[in-house]
């Protein structure tokens, strides 16, 4: 499964061997390169970026470090190998032989499949455009270039499942993700999140610990697809997802240990002196997670949905780690819990969990999700520090499904249109918290220098030290 790299597109699926798609894709690829120097990295084209490269799609040994101009980095199509005999593990077709071509009567769903993971990988690369102007290490500023290529090659990924598999329509849906532009007004990406802006670093930082983060649990449950290209070239993207949510977590943490420090320093937990202090105080950063969390449960989708029952019972999308699960994998007769409002007040009621399968896959990401926030609240333990950040309850700043537009506080007690006037600028990031957190950005590029608002990160990125000079500016 080694990596060819002396084509024009590296690739380990032997391009070569299929003339078609391999023009397909050359005509394409003009197409990125200049989607990447219209609404890419502003002002990058310069600048030597130390980044990882995948040399082959084992565990142990894909990855290679450099200097690279973005422009110039090996975008290509990596797949993990394939299973022999792999069977279908889920849905009406369970124990059959996974598919290796489109069936006939999916071609419709896996293709919107395809295309609204493709258009969010893009829409996540024109949303971080502006940051590398006001990073505050070249450490972050290597880290957000090495999520914006790698967030590149998995729209090649989804490109490449299109042009391969989906004909004339497929080449068509593959210019259009070229086309649509995050919080354009007339040509918008596709989900809601992609359309927000990015527009400090502390956004950025929420923005991979958990929208990120969906993208591991959406990646997860295509990788138990029936059709078998999806699965292998979705396992291979979870590898790189990884080190996506890693920015995201040790960003966060180290904001805290920042702020924690300051706090102590001043013996104060005031937010105004903490400002003053050019640190980011405790409340911002719980309206920060308050928001990207919301934002991101919303990706999951309705709370109930016959399009989720359809994409698991015909095997297209299964569920979080699908395979370790003991139940029987059809899940015909059981029933999961969701909320709604009724009178006022929140209540759990019942439902087939066929088509609860979006709830069930956002429950998992809060498990998880939630996890990490403990972690951050360790450095504030370390610190001595009482205070503690906290996940809202799922139904708060919800746009999507049986909870869109009820008002609800981070507790999950609904309240009325005034209270929540009233409370808006303590439970969701105001546009002075915002216009704060701007006036702290500014670059750093001295190496092994940090701007004050963060502190160090504990170790460089692979084994270099964190002095480093992890971009060079030409
Ligand atoms: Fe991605
Ligand atoms: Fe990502």
């Amino acid at each position: 499964m080694a990596i060819d790299y002396s084509q024009k597109i590296p690739n380990n699926v032997q391009l070569a061997d299929d003339r078609t798609l391999q023009r397909a894709l050359e005509q394409w690829q003009p197409n990125f390169i200049q989607w990447w120097d219209d609404v890419g990295p502003d002002e990058s084209a310069k600048l030597d970026v130390y980044l990882r490269t995948a040399t082959s799609v084992d565990p142990q040994g894909w990855a290679h470090f450099d200097y690279v101009k973005m422009r110039d980095y090996r975008w290509g199509i990596f797949l993990n190998p394939a299973e022999a005999d792999r069977k279908i593990h889920f849905g009406d077709h369970l124990g059959e032989a996974a598919w290796q071509d489109v069936p006939g009567e999916h071609r419709a769903n896996l293709r919107r499949i395809i295309v609204t993971q493709g258009d969010t990988e893009p829409a996540s690369v024109e949303q971080q455009r502006h940051l590398g102007l006001t990073a505050p290490s070249l450490y972050d500023l290597r880290n957000l270039f090495q999520v914006n290529v790698e967030e590149g090659r998995h729209l090649w990924a989804m490109v490449y499942l299109l042009q391969k598999y989906f004909g004339r329509d497929g080449r068509e849906e593959a210019g259009a993700l070229l086309e649509r532009t995050s919080g354009d007004e007339n040509n918008p990406r596709i989900l809601g999140a992609f359309n927000e802006k990015t527009p400090d670093w502390l956004a950025f930082f929420m923005f991979t610990y958990f929208t990120d983060r969906d993208g591991k649990f959406q990646l997860a449950a295509l990788s138990e697809s029936a059709f078998d290209p999806l699965a292998r070239t979705t396992k291979f993207m979870l590898t790189e997802e990884a080190h996506h949510m890693f920015v995201g977590e040790s960003g966060v943490s180290r904001v805290l240990q920042r702020t924690a420090q300051v706090m102590n320093e001043l013996r104060t937990d005031d937010p105004g002196k903490v400002r003053a202090a050019g640190a980011i105080d405790l409340a911002t950063l719980q309206r920060y997670l308050n928001f990207h969390y919301s934002v991101t449960i919303d990706l999951f989708g309705a709370d109930q949905s016959s399009n989720a029952a359809t994409f698991y019972s015909s095997g297209l999308k299964g569920r979080f780690e699908e395979g370790k699960r003991s139940d029987d994998h059809v899940l015909k007769g059981q029933t999961y819990k969701v909320l709604e409002v009724q009178n006022g007040q929140l209540v759990e009621k019942d439902v087939p969990m066929l088509n609860a399968l979006n709830e069930v896959l956002r429950d998992d990401f809060i498990k998880d999700s939630v996890a990490g926030v403990g972690r951050w609240n360790k450095v504030l333990d370390k610190a001595g520090l009482p205070q503690r950040l906290v996940v809202p309850h799922k139904a708060f700043n919800r746009k999507i499904g049986a909870l869109a537009g009820i008002r609800m506080s981070p507790e999950g007690r609904v309240v009325g249109d005034d209270e929540w006037k009233a409370h808006e600028a303590e439970w969701l990031p105001s546009a002075a918290d915002r216009a704060f957190v701007g006036s702290l950005m500014g670059r750093v590029v001295e190496p092994g220098k940090f701007a004050g608002w963060i502190a160090p990160p504990a170790v460089g990125i692979n084994r270099q030290p964190v002095d480093f000079e992890y971009v060079r500016f030409g």
